[in-house]
């Protein structure tokens, strides 16, 4: 269909958004903000023509046209003139049935949804590559931070050795708040879902859930590989104590959340845990909501990218650029789809094993709670020689916890297995008061 624009005539592609939350109130903010220069962008004319959800009455902050707001989905999944379907329901169902719905009926479509791709992917790319539809996902990992696209467009010449980043932007807000005013860690949480970054349901992000959905989608299309999610190793933030993130410091460390893939020949390492980063490397100075991806490429070298991992405004401009993308594909005539789903054509996809955690070798920060006596620190390095783990440095403060003092050792590089047995084992002392704990260290970071 064709559409007279400041005297041109343009061509007129439709799109029915599904779900108005928070993201999809931003997409609307954006038709009506940027609609000009879009279409100047686009030499297209992008309408909004139906927005569904159960919810039509909650004011969202932005106004929309009469009959544009509707119920009932079948308006925009079933309606012949719409050519892109906006998914911003989130979750695996209906999420998923929508999608397939609207790839069966012939629509591209756009999602922020990173739980139904890391766990459905599969399922959906299939039917999009058989219908010969695009799916377009760059809002579903790191928000404002055009990592999928880099991967798929621009970096596509090279073979990628490591992808990781900060991918949940509510818990780098949290640790940062926990960090810089000494904040309490629920307090901080209910500011973050009062500003519009967390998830329906916050324990995704707490617990690392959601960071991982990012990183599967992540993986896949950096190592073409499909990507067993329950075969990701996956920790929270919730046992990171001010403690904790104050040691650190004295050792020249900041705690994140770190997504963390890296290729080792036929097999990947996939694993999202709070991480100690060098207080130098720039990912240290990524705070608050923001997420950076670091990748390495072997011919691009180390690439880093930071934006804002959540919130309205920059979810929606990634999804706003993913549908002007499909409509420059619609633009060069049929429906073919120009870039594949998972970066790889499809028969090319392997499906690469994921590493056990206890082969993991990294160092390894490691806090005891032990009485203050004499022949402590002797049991403790004693059991840690015992299982090869060669210590680099430690710390004891004077200062009492609960009754026990804290012993802080930073280890050499260590196999995850000798640390978890160690800690077992030193953990059964007499003079040891509380569980030990550990964290990862990412120092390779260049
Ligand atoms: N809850 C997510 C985050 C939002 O905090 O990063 C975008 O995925």
């Amino acid at each position: 269909m064709t559409h007279a624009v400041k005297g041109r005539v343009m061509k007129q592609i439709k799109a029915g958004l599904i779900g108005f939350g928070t993201i999809g109130a931003g997409v609307v903010k954006v038709f009506q903000h940027n609609g000009p220069v879009i279409a100047d962008r686009l030499g297209a004319q992008l309408e909004l023509v139906k927005i569904a959800d159960l919810d039509i009455t909650t004011e969202r902050g932005v106004s929309v046209a009469p009959g544009q707001l509707t119920t009932d989905v079948e308006e925009i999944l079933a309606n012949p003139e719409i050519d892109i379907v906006i998914e911003l329901i989130g979750g695996y169902e209906p999420a998923r049935t929508f999608v397939l719905k609207a790839i069966a009926n012939g629509k591209h479509v756009v999602t922020a949804n990173k739980a139904l791709l890391a766990v459905h992917g599969e399922e959906i790319f299939a039917a999009a590559s058989k219908q010969g539809v695009d799916v377009y996902f760059e809002a579903a990992v790191a928000g404002g931070i055009p990592i999928i696209s880099s991967i798929k467009e621009n970096l596509c010449a090279n073979q990628f050795s490591s992808v990781l980043g900060i991918l949940n932007g509510t818990c780098n807000y949290i640790l940062t708040r926990m960090t810089q005013a000494g904040d309490d860690f629920a307090d901080v949480l209910k500011a973050a879902q009062d500003l519009g970054y967390a998830e329906a349901d916050p324990t995704f992000d707490v617990e690392g859930i959601d960071a991982a959905h990012k990183l599967a989608i992540l993986l896949s299309i950096c190592f073409g590989t499909r990507v067993n999610f329950a075969d990701i190793s996956t920790e929270g933030i919730g046992n990171i104590s001010s403690l904790d993130i104050q040691f650190a410091e004295q050792f020249g460390y900041k705690i994140k959340l770190l997504a963390i893939g890296k290729r080792d020949g036929d097999s990947i390492e996939a694993r999202v845990h709070p991480t100690m980063i060098p207080l130098y490397h720039p990912l240290a100075d990524v705070e608050g909501v923001f997420n950076a991806v670091r990748l390495v490429g072997d011919f691009v070298g180390p690439s880093m990218q930071i934006g804002y991992g959540a919130g309205m405004e920059a979810t929606a401009s990634a999804v706003m650029g993913d549908v002007m993308a499909i409509a420059r594909n619609m633009q060069l005539g049929g429906k073919g789809v120009r870039t594949p789903a998972m970066a790889y054509c499809a028969d090319k996809v392997s499906q690469l094993a994921i590493k056990p955690m206890a082969e993991i070798v990294t160092q390894y920060y490691l806090r005891f709670a032990a009485n203050d006596q004499p022949g402590v620190l002797a049991q403790i390095s004693t059991i840690l020689g015992n299982h090869h783990i060669s210590i680099a440095s430690m710390i004891q403060p004077e200062r009492q916890v609960g009754g026990a003092v804290p012993i802080v050792v930073l280890t050499h590089e260590a196999m995850e297995d000798h640390i978890v047995k160690a800690l077992a084992e030193i953990d059964k002392l007499a003079v040891i008061k509380e569980q030990s704990r550990f964290i990862r260290i990412e120092s390779e970071l260049e």
